[in-house]
């Protein structure tokens, strides 16, 4: 048995050692028994083949693809409302679809949950963040009402499937156990794990975490369509009837799940994948750009769109490069299917990181500079490989607000004056006065819960439960 183990790492030392990775048992002789088991699970799920080819090609240096500035062409979209006869029978059509299609239980939520929320310092799962103007709700909380309330409202089962990663996982578990999955039948919350890929520095060495931990962090929203399969998510989608996902991001909570016209447009085009746009705030804004290559529809990167397409504008003068990607996708269960079965690979992309690690002595170092290289794959990646992909235009006032940073732009603060803005406007419309500063601002918090209003049409019926609101008053509706 002993003589058996020996042998084994020492095989294990070997294909280590002819990668350039044999520093990972470096504190082997120290460790006791639990530890050393574990140390082999996490070297085990290395793809060591894999590894080689990646620090040559993406770890000692940024990779040689050729960045290209050209073959691009402005990818068509459905506008935020229908400007035609035609397109005004098409929405209706898509609108009647989308809502028998959630009511037949055939679209499913999708939240990629398992980033590490690096830039809002928060500690634990970024679903956790209490992130509404009054109540503080958490966003898990925001979306699990918003599911509630959807599924009152079609009279369906609308089961949420929520992607974490290891490092992550068992704190979003205790989360939704603690909080009762937040009034939701727990039999329609799947929580599920994406897989990990190892950090490195720049010298293609793996960073150790601890001497008995590898340094890894999680594949990048694009290792969903593997996990989904491997999860055996896919399997309780298929097994339920599911066909549509409705996928987002953690990080916003003004998000629209379960878009009935979104839903509708995509079915009736016999997409496979699609997205929702906003219209960029100006040529260069930091964003993905949705474009079409070889004719179909890809997201690239704002720093791959040359000045001259950035600026290029058509001749109503807008941008003709003017759809930002916002990560709010639907997602066929077949589409992810198929990609599992032919065995696709999604590009990585090279992060240049500030990594926590040990040094050779063991000693943790906590690296002021960037350090190292993070390798991730994006969900976008999987928009050319799909037949068909619609994008729909929406309004990023109504529907999009990430929290990404502590303080600034894209933070906890102005996603809270966003939703406060959106409540305000949505009161409004349904006849509310709502006070407001010289600047325009709502002079007041108000915070609309999904039970109360999944959109503005909800209010009008329920204008009589609606007092009076003063200059500095706190209006929860729900
Ligand atoms: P971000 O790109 O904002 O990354 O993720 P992040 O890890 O949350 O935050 P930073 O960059 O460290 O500050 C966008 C969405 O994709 C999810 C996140 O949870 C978020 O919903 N995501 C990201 C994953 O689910 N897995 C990943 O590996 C990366």
């Amino acid at each position: 048995m002993q003589g058996e183990r020996i042998g084994n790492i020492d095989r294990i030392r070997e294909n280590l050692s002819s990668s350039g990775q044999e520093h990972l048992l470096r504190f082997w002789d120290e460790l006791g028994p639990a530890e050393r088991a574990g140390l082999l699970e996490q070297i085990n799920e290395l793809d060591l083949d894999k590894i080689a080819g990646w620090v040559e090609t993406l770890v000692k240096r940024a990779p040689d693809v050729p960045v290209r500035h050209d073959g691009f062409e402005p990818a068509p979209s459905y506008g935020v409302s229908p400007a035609t006869d035609a397109e005004r029978t098409r929405y209706a059509q898509a609108l009647q679809l989308g809502k028998e299609l959630i009511a037949a239980g055939k679209v499913a939520a999708f939240v990629v949950a398992g980033g590490q929320g690096t830039r809002l310092g928060f500690d634990g799962p970024k679903g956790n963040y209490p992130a509404s103007p009054i109540r503080n709700k958490t966003l898990f909380q925001i979306f699990a009402e918003n599911i509630g309330a959807v599924s009152r409202r079609y009279g369906a089962v609308c089961p949420w499937y929520i992607m974490t990663s290891p490092l992550n996982h068992s704190e979003t578990v205790s989360i939704f156990e603690s909080n009762d999955f937040y009034g939701l039948n727990r039999r329609d919350v799947f929580i599920f794990q994406q897989g990990t890929l190892p950090n490195f520095g720049f010298d293609g060495r793996i960073l150790m975490a601890g001497k008995a931990s590898v340094a890894r962090s999680p594949d990048g929203h694009g290792g969903c369509i593997r996990a989904l399969a491997r999860s055996g998510a896919l399997k309780d989608m298929r097994n339920r009837g599911v066909e549509y996902l409705s996928y987002w991001q953690v990080d916003n909570p003004l998000v629209k799940l379960f878009d009935p016209l979104f839903v509708g447009l995509h079915a009736l085009d016999g997409a496979q994948m699609s997205s929702k746009a906003v219209i960029k705030n100006d040529p260069k804004e930091k964003v993905g750009n949705f474009c079409l290559i070889d004719g179909k529809v890809n997201v690239i990167e704002y720093s791959d769109l040359s000045d001259e397409l950035a600026e290029k504008r058509g001749p109503d003068g807008s941008l003709a490069f003017r759809l930002g990607s916002i990560a709010i996708h639907i997602i066929n269960t077949d589409f992810v299917a198929k990609l599992n079965t032919e065995g696709f690979t999604l590009p990585l992309h090279r992060a240049v990181k500030k990594i926590p690690h040990i040094d050779p002595q063991g000693r943790p170092i906590e690296p002021v500079e960037p350090n190292g290289v993070k390798l991730e794959t994006f969900i976008f990646d999987a928009l050319p490989m799909a037949e068909r992909s619609i994008i729909l235009e929406i309004d990023r006032a109504e529907q999009f607000a990430p929290i990404k940073n502590a303080t600034g732009v894209d933070s906890a603060e102005s996603t809270r004056q966003m939703m406060v803005e959106r409540a305000a406007r949505w009161l409004e419309s349904a006849g509310v006065a709502v006070p407001r500063k010289a600047d325009g601002a709502p002079d007041c918090l108000i915070e609309i819960a999904p039970s109360f209003a999944l959109e503005p049409e909800d209010l009008k019926p329920r204008r009589d439960q609606i007092a009076a609101i003063q200059p500095g008053d706190q209006v929860y509706l729900g």
